[in-house]
């Protein structure tokens, strides 16, 4: 049965990071850096990477504590990851469809650092088509697996961590609009290499794209429902590098406070950083009935975007 995809909500989020922090001294004694290197470039001060927990495990973590938080049936998983235990098959999402006995869709998605906003809007494709009433929306990443240890310019940028959402019909209209993109070039800037299977990165192309990407998405999203940035209450970003969030407040003149960032404690945990960011927002109380959020994703593919949304 068909339902208007505007009616639909994040009813609940959860999530879980290992136990093991990672401070960027003890990065500092293992490759050519600094924590002043890292805090003034990046704004990360520490990040967690798991020990024994594969990207399956955190996703798994993650789900029970959204359990723990809101009861619900699961109809459909969809999983953001770019860093599967099973290169191709299985899902990270068949995983843990079997692990909580779900028969509905599971599937994951690889946008990169997009993968949750992409994952949103699959999710709630398949709510307006009435394929599932509930799916189960899941960035989870082990990037340490990826990481050249010797390369000082990207391993102490990412951490490892999980963060979930259950997406569900609301009665109301609080889906206000989603914006996703691709960029026609750009595809070699950020790879896990099929060969030695380390991540690289061109950083300062990264860099500037993010920028534009972020103003972009923000910009359409709010053009399509003639609203300015004063209408919205938070910016929940793709947690990648403290200085691009400045930069983009700046150049675009946005008040920076509207953005919630956690990248201090977390590093990039690629897919699973916005939910992350969501879930940590969440118990602090930072976000309450009838806000206006945007989540803005941009990444690796190159893959930018965002949602705009009424919080529940
Ligand atoms: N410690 C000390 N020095 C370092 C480090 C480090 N950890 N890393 C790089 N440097 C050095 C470089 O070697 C270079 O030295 P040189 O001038 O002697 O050659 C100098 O710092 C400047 O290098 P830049 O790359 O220009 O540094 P920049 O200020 O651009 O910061 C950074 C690098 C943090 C990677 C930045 O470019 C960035 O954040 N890029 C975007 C990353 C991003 O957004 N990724 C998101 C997507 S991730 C995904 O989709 C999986």
């Amino acid at each position: 049965m068909y339902h208007d995809p505007s009616h639909t909500c994040i009813a609940a989020v959860g999530s879980f990071v290992p136990s093991r922090v990672v401070t960027n001294d003890e990065l500092a004694a293992i490759v050519d850096t600094s924590d002043q290197w890292i805090v003034s470039h990046t704004g990360i001060r520490e990040r967690r990477w798991a020990d024994e927990e594969t990207t399956f495990d955190l996703a798994y973590k993650a789900t029970v504590d959204l359990l723990g938080r809101y009861q619900t049936t699961i109809d459909a998983i969809v999983c953001a990851t770019a860093t599967a235990d099973y290169p191709g098959f299985p899902s990270t999402a068949s995983l843990l469809s079997e692990k909580l006995g779900v028969t509905g869709a599971a599937v994951d998605v690889s946008a990169g650092c997009t993968g949750f906003i992409y994952a949103l809007e699959i999710g709630r494709g398949m709510i307006a088509t009435g394929t599932a009433r509930t799916v189960l929306i899941v960035g989870s990443e082990r990037l340490s697996s990826v990481l050249d240890m010797r390369d000082r310019s990207t391993c102490v940028l990412f951490g490892d961590g999980a963060a979930a959402v259950v997406l569900t019909a609301s009665d109301q209209p609080l889906w206000l609009g989603t914006y996703i993109r691709s960029e026609a070039s750009g595809s070699k800037s950020l790879t896990i290499d099929p060969v030695t299977k380390i991540l690289t990165m061109e950083g300062r192309a990264v860099y500037t794209f993010a920028v534009r990407a972020i103003a972009e998405t923000i910009d359409a999203l709010l053009e399509e429902h003639k609203l300015g940035i004063d209408d919205i209450d938070w910016i929940v970003p793709h947690q990648a590098n403290q200085r691009i969030i400045a930069s983009c407040a700046k150049r675009y003149g946005i008040d920076e406070s509207k953005f919630f960032l956690n990248i201090d404690r977390y590093a990039n945990t690629s897919a699973a950083s916005i939910p992350l960011a969501l879930a940590e927002m969440e118990q602090s109380a930072l976000l309450t009935s009838g806000q206006r959020v945007i989540l803005v994703g941009f990444g690796a593919g190159l893959t930018y975007g965002g949602v705009l949304l009424l919080w529940k």
